[in-house]
């Protein structure tokens, strides 16, 4: 097979077979298909597309292009959740205890954050003593024994993606559907789960603008699963605006905290609940979603999922004081309050300017190399659909400069405030199944 002739196809809008996938994917891991070449096949896809066989194909070359995680030896079903990334996301911190709670194993593989979105892991890590280094055997022993761990990705999950990414990166073909789909849920297939949820974001902040991307996105991804033998159920949620009040490392796992000893921070606590809901159907737990719901809610507000939480935070090491004594998470020198410039109704806010706020701050990474600041962050306190007065509080920076002046432009141009209120944001638009 040469390479050459694979291109000229993709070019001509034709559809790839699995060995022609699989020549492509063996090569460029191996190193015998130069860049120039990929490059010119990306772009072949980015224009021509790919049908939703031929994305299952490309999906499988990249799962078996390295190692996957074998987690039959944790009891049960295993069910794995993936957010597309966002705002002040910090549902896996709520999730996992929440179905870990009604016993259904969660053996979660996370990323750091890059760019205007946080990562799992960083925040994680705020908590004193925290680890997401151990063993594969552990890994496992955590799951069967607590029904809950987390660990880093390793980098032998999925490498031709890896690979690929960071071209497409260069060749300006990240976003093509296809490319995206196959690239996310290699990693997941490949971190070994029986069933997946997606939370597919579409917004502002969000990698996926419009309604109509983001439910293409959820589809191609639903299908991929379909494809491959895994129950995948996506879940396209909000994120025209940071998700609950909080933004940056230790401020997210205080809510996370709060919002599992029942405290009812709306948005974060219902896209929580239906994404533990779908889970826990998922694992045949519950016959309906109704019914998982409701216990569900009940753990919230019975402090079932928060001592999960607990039993996850010490089994990985964390000083559990700092979850029995919120206060004594990393905090910053400075509080900062940005202050309304006139009256009105916030209308807008701009949730990828807020995650670029806080990275100005130190609680996001603008390169891999950068070191995160775990007690920086933001406090959102005004809303969209919130009234607000001329000199109140829109927002808390905590800083540890006096002066993050970049951080204050970025969230006063993030505001948008008028005269008249809107509607309410729908926090979920779509299930799909
Ligand atoms: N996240 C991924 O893992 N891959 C993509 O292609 C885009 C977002």
């Amino acid at each position: 097979m040469r390479m050459v002739d694979v291109i000229t196809k993709k070019r001509n809008g034709k559809e790839l077979s699995e060995e022609e996938i699989q020549f492509f994917i063996e090569g460029y891991t191996k190193e015998t298909i130069p860049d120039y070449q990929v490059s010119a096949l990306l772009m072949a896809i980015y224009f021509t597309g790919m049908t939703a066989e031929e994305t299952a194909r490309l999906t499988k070359a990249m799962v078996d292009s390295g190692e996957t995680i074998d987690l039959s030896q944790v009891k049960g079903h295993k069910v794995d959740k993936h957010s597309t990334g966002g705002v002040g996301d910090k549902t896996t911190f709520i999730v996992g205890p929440l179905v870990a709670s009604v016993g259904v194993p969660v053996a979660k593989m996370s990323g750091r954050g890059l760019g205007h979105t946080g990562g799992t892991l960083d925040k994680l890590e705020s908590i004193e003593g925290f680890t997401i280094e151990m063993t594969k055997e552990k890994f496992i022993e955590n799951v069967n024994t607590h029904k809950l761990a987390v660990a880093g990705q390793t980098g032998n999950l999925a490498p031709a993606d890896k690979k690929l990414y960071s071209l497409r990166d260069v060749t300006a073909t990240v976003d093509s559907i296809p490319l995206i789909a196959g690239s996310i849920m290699s990693k997941k297939l490949a971190s070994g789960a029986d069933s997946i949820v997606l939370d597919v974001k579409t917004g502002s902040g969000a990698f996926m603008k419009t309604l109509s991307e983001s439910e293409e996105l959820a589809n191609e991804m639903v299908s991929i699963g379909k494809n491959l033998g895994r129950n995948t159920v996506a879940v396209i949620s909000d994120m025209n605006q940071p998700l609950g009040f909080e933004v940056g490392n230790a401020n997210e796992v205080k809510e996370a905290a709060e919002v599992l000893q029942g405290k009812k921070v709306t948005d974060l606590r219902n896209l929580s609940l239906e994404l533990a809901s779908h889970m826990t159907v998922l694992a045949e737990v519950f016959e309906s979603y109704e019914q998982a719901y409701s216990t569900l809610e009940e753990n919230l507000d019975n402090g079932k999922a928060f001592e999960a939480f607990r039993t996850f935070v010490q089994a990985q090491g964390g000083n559990i004081d700092m979850i029995d004594d919120l206060s004594k998470l990393p905090t910053s020198k400075h509080h900062i309050d940005v202050k309304a410039e006139q009256d009105g109704f916030v209308t807008e806010i701009d949730a990828e300017s807020i995650g670029i706020a806080a990275m100005y701050l130190g609680a996001g990474r603008a390169t891999k190399e950068d070191q995160i600041n775990h007690g920086v962050g933001i406090t959102l306190r005004k809303k969209i659909g919130d009234s607000v007065k001329a000199g109140e509080t829109l927002v808390i920076i905590h800083s540890d400069s006096d002066q993050p002046k970049d951080s204050i432009n970025k969230v006063l141009a993030s505001y948008k405030i008028e005269s008249s209120p809107v509607e309410a944001k729908k926090l979920i638009y779509k299930v799909i199944k």
